[in-house]
């Protein structure tokens, strides 16, 4: 595996990559890396010719800078799963190398109303910075396929906005959430809790569980309420856990048994906030 810091090389190689006609996919990540980076990886291996990863813990899109600076880091080890995946060349850019000119945004993106609920009303500012870094990297390395897991559900559908706006050519390729055996959401933030908190913290996939095998038609906030009830019965404090139309977004709260539904969830166990989904029905 090839490993680069700067633009500039990183160009010239990707330059000779794309001159001898071969399809490039491409996996954003902030490091910290685990079995879902590497399905993803994998996944870009299998459609493509040449899998582009990049680690950059972007500090634009962290409102709570100690979330930032408690963010685990983990290289050598990243490495190594990389390689073993067999990704082809990992970018590893400093923040002067991204941000040339400083943090400050230079773009709004135009998200509507997605950036206004859940991850977007409890991490005000997160989206505009995950755009910010995204449309960044996405001009450095110019890939034919974006690799994102549905883990970040609705990132995805941010990226997507925001990709098909100023990459109309880049196919956004989605790929399912990689869960422990017993359901928890693989996920870098879990590194920061103990073995008895991740074992605390399959609660958060039990909920989504939970709402799967009892939503019924109708009003759904008795559901979503007894959902959060169980979380804070688990120790964990919610943000929300709230149902939503699976292919807008749109907050729901009845149902008429056809509409696809995803429930969402964000609760902290201790100081560690974590997010999860699950297609409900449908
Ligand atoms: O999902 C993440 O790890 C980050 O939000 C991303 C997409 C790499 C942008 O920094």
């Amino acid at each position: 595996m090839i490993i680069v810091k700067a633009i500039a090389e990183l160009k010239k190689i990707l330059f000779d990559v794309k001159s001898r006609r071969l399809i490039t996919g491409f996996v954003p990540t902030m490091g910290a890396l685990h079995s879902g980076h590497v399905s993803l990886i994998t996944k870009a291996k299998k459609d493509t010719d040449f899998a582009v990863c990049s680690i950059f813990v972007n500090p634009t899109q962290f409102n709570d800078p100690a979330d930032f600076e408690k963010y685990p880091v983990t290289i050598e080890a990243d490495i190594y799963l990389l390689e073993n995946a067999g990704c082809d060349m990992l970018f590893l850019p400093t923040v002067k190398e991204m941000y040339p000119e400083g943090l400050q945004h230079h773009l709004h993106f135009d998200l509507g109303f997605i950036e206004t609920i859940l991850e977007g009303e409890y991490r005000p500012g997160h989206f505009q910075g995950v755009c910010q870094v995204v449309h960044r990297l996405l001009e450095i390395v110019t890939p034919h396929k974006l690799y994102l897991g549905q883990k970040d559900f609705q990132q995805c559908m941010v990226l997507k906005k925001m990709a098909d706006s100023y990459f109309p050519l880049v196919e956004v390729v989605v790929c399912a959430t990689v869960r422990e055996l017993n359901g928890l959401a693989m996920s870098s933030r879990n590194k920061r809790l103990t073995q008895a908190e991740r074992q605390q913290a399959v609660a958060l996939f039990n909920t989504l569980a939970y709402i799967k095998e009892n939503i019924v038609p109708g009003d759904l906030h008795n559901l979503a309420q007894t959902a959060s009830q169980q979380l804070v019965y688990r120790g964990f404090k919610v943000d929300y856990v709230s149902l939503a139309n699976a292919d807008t977004l749109q907050l729901v709260d009845s149902w008429d048994g056809k509409e696809k539904i995803v429930a969402l969830v964000a609760a902290f166990l201790k100081d560690v906030r974590l997010i999860d989904n699950m297609i409900v029905s449908g």
